[in-house]
């Protein structure tokens, strides 16, 4: 659902160029701004006031601002994990930004800005990421005043280099004394990227969602587990229903898109049809085949065709939100939000299979990949190891899916937020 038309797409298809309508609009419309520098004296007198929630006097804080992030759910942790580690790399702190409610790809009116707070634990983020990033709140500012303007830069000129360059700039001890540095143009999603994985990784590990929609992800997790552990005739199974969570990329949006992808790609792994993934999700070793219980993560609009749940081998239990009835739960949020409670459910799940050219698949798998380092899993491509993910778009053994972990020693996230057929097993 967080690929609807969004920019990364548009760069994928449209030949690699970011420049595409819907993208320069977004930019043009938060880029107006002019590049100004109030270097004025530092004032040094302390402040009575104290706003010392950090325990440290706020006035030698320096603050970190970025743009409004946008986009899918994926596009936005990404974005948000990349402004952290800019504002690491600035020795500052990230100023709270604001996430996006709703699945932005058209109208700029419907843009929805929702408080990260609203969304993910804001003191629980400060406290997991302790000594890594921080984040802070505007009411931590002392001086508005004292801003300097970043303009990122754009187009093909502005390089990897040029940019690390910009920051390195920014960082040298001419600018100690202003408070804020903010920056402006593009959102943090299109920014060059200097970070390796491993740091994205910490990042998401600090991400916890508030209480409310953890709630609601335990409820449909223990949802698809009640449902298993009955068979037709009500008799009932073991205490702990495994359940098979798959992210099922079928939508008509997806599928044109991806068809374009692959004849760019010069590659035929990357759109499955509904039967190929019902047939290498069916062929996936070692799972009881007499009682598989399947979550199918798809967008919504999908719900309307119920097709999606016909043609599983026997023994498969396929459920979405619709046949579960948690539909209603899901329906009282908005896109985000939504997004974020299936991205939890799909984490939570025994077995997870998705498609490793999509960001929220290849997320998931990250965040999995890290549950397994910290058991302390040497043979993250073995068959039997817990917190298996897989890719349906790629045949693996058996003519079943790929086995699938992240590489945490790459030196970027390129390949998971633009897709990729080299999946490490
Ligand atoms: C904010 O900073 C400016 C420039 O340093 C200074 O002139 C002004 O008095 C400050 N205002 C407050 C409320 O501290
Ligand atoms: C500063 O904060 C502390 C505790 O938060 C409070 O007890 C104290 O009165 C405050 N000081 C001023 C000058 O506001
Ligand atoms: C960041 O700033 C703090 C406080 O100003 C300073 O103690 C620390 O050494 C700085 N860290 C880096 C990496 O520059
Ligand atoms: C900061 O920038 C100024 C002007 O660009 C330069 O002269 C100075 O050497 C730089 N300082 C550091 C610590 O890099
Ligand atoms: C709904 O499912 C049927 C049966 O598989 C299929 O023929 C039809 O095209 C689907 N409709 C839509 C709108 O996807
Ligand atoms: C993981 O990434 C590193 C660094 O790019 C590379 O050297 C290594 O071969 C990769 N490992 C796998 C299994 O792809």
């Amino acid at each position: 659902m967080e690929f609807l038309f969004n920019c990364k797409l548009i760069k994928l298809m449209g030949g690699g160029n970011l420049n595409s309508l819907v993208c320069k609009i977004v930019f043009l419309f938060i880029a107006v701004l002019i590049l100004r520098a109030f270097l004025l004296p530092q004032n040094l007198v302390f402040m009575s006031k104290n706003v010392s929630s950090y325990g440290f006097v706020v006035q030698q804080q320096k603050f970190l601002e970025v743009p409004q992030i946008v986009w899918g759910l994926n596009n936005q942790k990404i974005a948000f994990a990349r402004a952290c580690l800019t504002a690491r790399m600035l020795n500052r702190t990230l100023l709270m930004p604001s996430l996006s409610a709703s699945l932005f790809y058209k109208e700029i009116d419907l843009l929805q800005p929702i408080s990260f707070d609203k969304v993910f634990q804001f003191d629980k983020f400060n406290e997991l990421c302790s000594g890594f990033v921080q984040l802070g709140r505007y009411s931590d500012l002392l001086n508005r005043t004292q801003v300097v303007e970043l303009q990122k830069g754009s187009g093909r000129k502005w390089t990897v280099q040029r940019d690390l360059d910009q920051l390195r700039q920014y960082k040298n001890g001419s600018f100690d004394d202003i408070e804020v540095i903010k920056i402006d143009g593009k959102n943090p999603f299109l920014w060059h990227d200097h970070w390796p994985v491993k740091d994205y990784a910490k990042v998401f590990e600090c991400l916890v969602l508030v209480d409310e929609f953890t709630q609601e992800a335990d409820r449909v997790a223990s949802m698809i587990r009640k449902v298993g552990s009955h068979d037709d005739k009500g008799n009932s199974f073991q205490n702990y229903v495994p359940y098979v969570a798959v992210h099922m990329r079928v939508e008509i949006d997806w599928t044109i898109h991806c068809k374009k992808l692959e004849q760019r790609l010069n590659t035929n792994q990357i759109c499955s049809s509904k039967n190929e993934i019902m047939e290498r999700v069916g062929n996936i070793e070692g799972l009881n085949k007499n009682q598989v219980v399947l979550y199918l993560a798809v967008a919504d609009k999908l719900l309307q065709n119920s097709s999606i749940l016909e043609g599983w081998k026997e023994g498969f239990l396929p459920f979405e939100k619709k046949k579960l009835g948690v539909d209603k739960i899901y329906a009282k949020y908005p896109y985000l939000i939504q997004s974020a409670i299936d991205y939890e459910v799909c984490l939570r799940a025994d077995i997870f299979v998705g498609n490793s050219f999509s960001t929220f698949s290849s997320l998931i798998v990250l965040e999995r990949t890290q549950k397994m380092i910290k058991l302390g899993v040497n043979e993250m491509c073995g068959s039997d190891v817990r917190w298996p993910s897989f890719a349906y778009n790629i045949k693996g053994e058996l003519n079943g899916p790929m086995r699938w972990v992240t590489n945490m020693s790459d030196s970027s996230l390129h390949a998971i937020s633009y897709g990729t057929n080299h999946i490490s097993c």
